[in-house]
């Protein structure tokens, strides 16, 4: 069986999405294919999404919460981040896990991407991250505008996605390993998806080995 369905977690009532019930697994193959460089790689993030101190800041199906305890560490004791997941399993064990010192808290609640919870331009930066090819593709869309309509005017989004790589065979073994929606992520539709959710695209580039990110701005301000 593939590892990929190993970590999904119960289908829930309220999305489609799939989810991840393994947090334990999926942290290790989380840190398994960054081969040592996971930690690098979303510090880098969490500074590409250009939170400043003190921000609010939204983590869009945070999962295990590996890139909210970065956002937090950013934006400091100032700040706050909240992370959104529909599986209760990975939001259990980011609630356990320790935050560095000096860091921002973070408060976990079980949410949907396309249905958002949350009031109105109540975040001044909003992060998505490996998310969005865990929605079907119709609902990636809706998922956007309800990350349009929690950032205020003027505020950010990141956006990062899992690029596969270019190789037929990596491809290939991509697609055995995890599922056909990784294996054959179109990253190269993301920025016209994002503005066409109501968002000012300011760039997008690589992260070696797997992600491919968009910043963006919601117009305003
Ligand atoms: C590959 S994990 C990424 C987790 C985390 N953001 C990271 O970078 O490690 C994808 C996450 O999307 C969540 N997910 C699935 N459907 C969702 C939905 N409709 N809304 C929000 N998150 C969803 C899954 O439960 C899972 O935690």
């Amino acid at each position: 069986m593939p590892l990929g369905r190993l970590m999904q977690g119960k289908p829930h009532a309220a999305t489609p999405g799939v989810t991840i019930g393994a947090p334990r697994t999926y942290e290790l193959f989380g840190d398994v294919c960054f081969v040592g460089r996971r930690n690098r790689a979303f510090t880098r993030l969490a500074a590409l999404s250009g939170a400043q101190e003190g921000d609010r800041v939204l983590d869009v199906g945070c999962g295990t919460g590996y890139l909210t305890r970065h956002m937090a560490a950013r934006v400091g004791p100032a700040g706050t981040v909240t992370g959104v997941d529909p599986s209760p399993p990975v939001l259990a064990y980011a609630r356990r896990r320790k935050q560095r010192p000096g860091s921002a808290p973070c408060a976990y609640q079980e949410g949907i991407a396309e249905s958002l919870d949350l009031p109105d331009a109540s975040f001044d930066t909003v992060v998505t991250s490996l998310m969005l090819h865990h929605l079907p593709e119709e609902l990636r869309p809706a998922a956007l505008r309800e990350m349009l309509r929690v950032v205020r005017p003027g505020g950010r989004l990141l956006v990062v996605e899992f690029q596969p790589p270019k190789s037929r065979l990596a491809r290939h073994l991509v697609h055995g390993g995890t599922a056909h929606a990784m294996a054959h992520n179109r990253v190269d539709l993301l920025d016209g998806m994002i503005t066409d959710a109501g968002f000012e695209v300011g760039g997008h580039g690589e992260i070696r080995p797997w992600l491919y990110y968009v910043q963006a701005t919601r117009p305003g301000e």
